[in-house]
């Protein structure tokens, strides 16, 4: 038998920040939607100038829990951040509610996976907080339970998802791959609208998995993906990480796109950002795309190609901004 929840006398706060992470190979399948299991692994690119900030006050004076998002109270966004602080005062054997307030520095929810970084930043804050001194790798399959890519964030530069096999998912966790001074690529975002995304990302995974005739194939062919990069990444060869990355983002929106009703993430500028950047590699520009449950583009290129990327992007009509990063470290405590 657990024993019962402690309660707390005082208050107890933590800050933390997190970069927000795209996929190069993409996880799109989940093997169990409660906790957020992947179906199979990938391999991101954690940002240096995309971050989450978050600080969480666990209070035995609350009545429930709260949100602060972006400086306004979010309440309808608290039942998800309620969900997922459950199972952290479980693990930690602590009973109180928390007050949440959490600020990105770009867009909520436009394609540029602001979950991701928010769960990573508020699984840290929220171990400091309640002073549980786990893991690198436990933090990160606790930030997988508020959001399977948030597991990502934990760690700096470029990172692995494992799908892992066990139903409890202690194994379905990230791990550093190599850090951002190994390989100082550069992200050029290209924002083609400020809208939310039509279809979430797990509603959308679950009927591209129900209904897809080529989901199998896609989780099958995974592994070969995923063993191209991670050599690519240690070679430092750069054609051979854009071959595979662009590959893995098509056959990513491909299969997206055979669910029924078929889900279709891009727009017509997302279309043109695509043939730009294809343009310009085939000019030797090193750049490569890849775009995630959104229409957003994520152009990544050597830092010597930035100017001329950025440029060429924002040329592109219908193209709103166009965001510029480095890689960055992985998720750490800060004092506000
Ligand atoms: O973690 P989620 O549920 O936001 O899913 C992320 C899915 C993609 O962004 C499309 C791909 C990925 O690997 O990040």
């Amino acid at each position: 038998m657990p024993a019962s929840p402690r309660e707390l006398d005082a208050p107890a706060a933590a800050s933390a920040r997190a970069g927000a992470n795209f996929a190069l190979i993409k996880y799109w399948g989940k093997r169990d939607v409660a906790l957020n299991l992947p179906d199979v692994g990938s391999i991101s690119l954690t940002l240096e100038a995309l971050h989450t900030e978050t600080t969480v006050r666990f209070d035995p004076t609350l009545a429930a829990d709260e949100l602060v998002l972006d400086g306004e109270p979010a309440p309808e966004r608290a039942p998800r951040i309620s969900t997922f602080l459950d199972v952290v005062r479980e693990r930690a054997g602590v009973r109180a509610f928390a007050r949440v307030e959490t600020a990105n520095n770009f867009p909520t929810a436009a394609g540029l996976a602001s979950s991701a970084s928010g769960f990573a930043a508020l699984t840290v804050a929220a171990a400091a907080a309640l002073e549980q001194d786990w893991d690198e790798r436990t933090l990160s399959e606790l930030a997988r339970i508020g959001s399977g890519s948030a597991a990502r964030s934990i760690f700096g530069g470029f990172v692995e998802m494992k799908r892992g096999r066990y139903r409890t998912g202690s194994d379905s966790v990230a791990k550093p791959i190599a850090d951002a001074r190994h390989w100082p690529l550069q992200v050029a975002v290209a924002i083609t609208t400020r809208a939310e995304k039509a279809v979430g990302s797990t509603e959308g995974m679950q009927r591209t998995a129900e209904t897809s005739p080529f989901y199998r194939a896609w989780v099958e062919n995974q592994e070969n993906d995923l063993a191209e990069a991670r050599d690519a990444i240690a070679n430092k060869d750069f054609e051979h990480l854009a071959e595979v990355s662009e590959g893995s983002a098509l056959a990513m929106h491909g299969l997206a796109m055979s669910a029924r009703p078929g889900l279709l993430y891009f727009n017509a500028t997302t279309m043109e950002c695509l043939h730009r950047i294809r343009a310009l590699r085939a000019d030797g520009v090193p750049v490569f795309f890849t775009v995630d449950a959104g229409p957003q583009v994520k152009a990544i290129c050597e830092s010597v190609a930035l100017p001329t990327v950025r440029d060429a992007l924002r040329d592109v009509d219908g193209v709103l901004d166009v965001v510029e990063s480095g890689l960055g470290p992985g998720a750490a405590l800060y004092a506000p």
